[in-house]
């Protein structure tokens, strides 16, 4: 069974969206595809089978990273589909914990910006839906993901290839 992600914050269409589509190109570059899966999701279901937010989509194409993903909620049930539940800022964070059904599921949420190395302990990715600000979204979440990625590498003993 190949190690699951999922990037949750409130919308489901900037900040997650972000990093799945970082981690998808990341998964690649460093040789696991079929070893790491990645989704994204949101707390909220204001914008469920939207694509990504037009700015989020244009930033992260100038890098060269297509984002695939379509808006859906967060469910319950997510909590046994995926290893790693990362959110995007604290609000996210205690609401996932709020609605984890089993007390075994909180050790699973986590926030992103606490494996990049540099951001303050707990930080949270800004909202740029109302703010701007994308290209620091954009990297932010790639220096979360980056490290997030050696992380789990070093956790389920897999080896990273040199992209
Ligand atoms: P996201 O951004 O949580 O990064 O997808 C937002 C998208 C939509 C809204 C808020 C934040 N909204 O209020 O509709």
């Amino acid at each position: 069974m190949p190690v699951s992600i999922c990037f949750v914050c409130l919308g489901n269409i900037c900040r997650s969206p972000t990093a799945e589509g970082i981690m998808l190109q990341l998964i690649d570059q460093h040789g696991l595809a079929g070893l790491v899966e990645v989704d994204s999701a949101g707390t909220g279901a204001y914008h469920t089978g939207e694509k990504a937010d037009g700015r989020s989509r244009a930033t992260a194409e100038g890098h060269g990273v297509p984002l695939p993903s379509i808006s859906r909620q967060f469910s319950r049930a997510d909590f046994d589909r995926f290893d790693y539940v990362i959110a995007m800022d604290a609000d996210n964070q205690r609401n996932l914990q709020r609605i984890a059904p089993l007390e075994s599921h909180l050790t699973k949420i986590t926030l992103v910006r606490n494996y990049d190395g540099t951001s303050t302990q707990n930080a949270s990715v800004p909202d740029p839906y109302y703010n701007d600000g994308f290209e620091d979204v954009f990297q932010i979440c790639k220096r979360g993901c980056e490290g997030l990625l050696k992380h789990i590498a070093q956790e389920h003993k897999l080896t990273l290839k040199a992209p």
